[in-house]
């Protein structure tokens, strides 16, 4: 055997240990201490799978009251009865926030491409929850064909900015009342892509899926960033993250040839993150004391990160602010 082909042995092997490593020992899974959400209040939209259901199963695990706020409530409650006995392993009902374990599961329906959808979970939420200490806005489309959500937006734009845009106003108020509160938004880095055409948000005149979908998550950091602006001096902080690529069901619209689908699965089993990895820099800006007063950051991995500029343009997030207003009807 050569030297060459013994090297290159040494190394596939070497690298096929290191994944290895990487997959089964969890490394990049921190623990906080238990109990740390007790008698907290957390919303989170798309809670049912993927990245929300690993940021719902480890604030449960803290001892918060998880809402889930999902548009499919069988779906929803099939995934709570999952976490209940993931994380309460005695099984039974939840222990409840004073018993010193892990907090307590509701499902509530809430679809983001229904603006009265939106306004139902909220009414309900202001009659029903006397606090909200964390809203966790989650959910999202990733680029599906040409759709409409029931209020006649582009689905992305809809779901990803302007649902979560009529959400978060409408409870602001209930945030501002248990300050100190927060607010996570979960963009992506392929807001880098995107660029705000107000001439034509609804891309109507055209429609690429991969530049709307960068769009929206523009749109959420800008939106944040007016938040934030908006929010100072109350005690409630916003901020937002990008989670990394996670192996989750985001693609679900992505076509992918039948013949590559196993290469495609290797290769996101080997360097994707998983979901529980994902979901840290969410739960760490939903739940560190670290981030305590800290708002309008963008983040990854539990660090502040740079933007880019086209994502700190005030007149630009003003404008979005303003349109997106009178989209969702708070501004006639
Ligand atoms: N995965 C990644 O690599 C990645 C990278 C960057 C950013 N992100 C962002 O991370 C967030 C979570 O995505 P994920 O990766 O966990 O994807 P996922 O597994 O597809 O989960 C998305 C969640 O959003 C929900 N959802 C979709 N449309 C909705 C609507 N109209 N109303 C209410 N809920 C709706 C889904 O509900 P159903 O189960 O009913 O469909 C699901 O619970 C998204 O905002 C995504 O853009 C993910």
């Amino acid at each position: 055997m050569s030297v060459a082909t013994a090297a290159a042995i040494l190394a596939a092997l070497g690298g096929v240990l290191w994944l290895a490593a990487r997959r089964f020992m969890g490394s990049n899974v921190q623990r906080l201490h238990q109990g740390l959400m007790r008698g907290k209040t957390v919303l989170i939209t798309g809670a049912n799978r993927g990245l929300g259901r690993a940021t719902a199963a480890e604030l449960l695990r803290l001892g918060a009251r998880v809402i889930m706020g999902c548009r499919d409530c069988e779906r929803a409650e099939e995934a709570a009865g999952q976490l209940r006995r993931e994380v309460c392993p005695a099984g039974g009902p939840d222990p409840g926030p004073n018993s010193g374990g892990a907090g307590e599961l509701v499902v509530k329906e809430l679809d983001l491409a229904s603006l009265s959808s939106v306004r139902s979970l909220c009414q309900e939420m202001l009659q029903e929850e006397p606090r909200l200490d964390v809203l966790i806005n989650n959910a999202g489309v990733f680029q599906c064909p040409y759709m409409k959500t029931e209020d006649g937006f582009e689905m992305q734009f809809g779901v990803n900015h302007l649902g979560h845009f009529l959400l978060t106003n409408l409870l602001l108020g209930l945030l501002k009342s248990s300050a100190p509160s927060r607010i996570v938004v979960v963009s992506s880095k392929l807001y880098k892509y995107g660029d705000i055409n107000f001439e034509d948000l609804n891309s109507e005149q055209s429609y690429n899926k991969s530049f709307c979908y960068s769009r929206s998550k523009l749109a959420y950091i800008l939106f944040t960033r007016e938040l934030a602006r908006r929010l100072e001096g109350t005690n409630v902080t916003v901020n937002v993250l990008h989670p990394g690529i996670v192996r989750t069901n985001l693609g679900r619209h992505v076509h992918i040839p039948l013949l590559v689908r196993p290469l495609f699965n290797l290769v996101s089993w080997a360097f994707f993150k998983t979901p529980e990895e994902g979901a840290q820099t969410s739960i760490y800006l939903a739940s560190s004391p670290e981030v305590e007063g800290v708002s309008g950051r963008y983040f990854g991995d539990c660090k502040e990160e740079e933007l880019l500029p086209k994502a700190m343009d005030e007149s630009v997030a003003r404008k979005l602010w303003d349109i997106s207003e009178v989209m969702v009807g708070i501004l006639k």
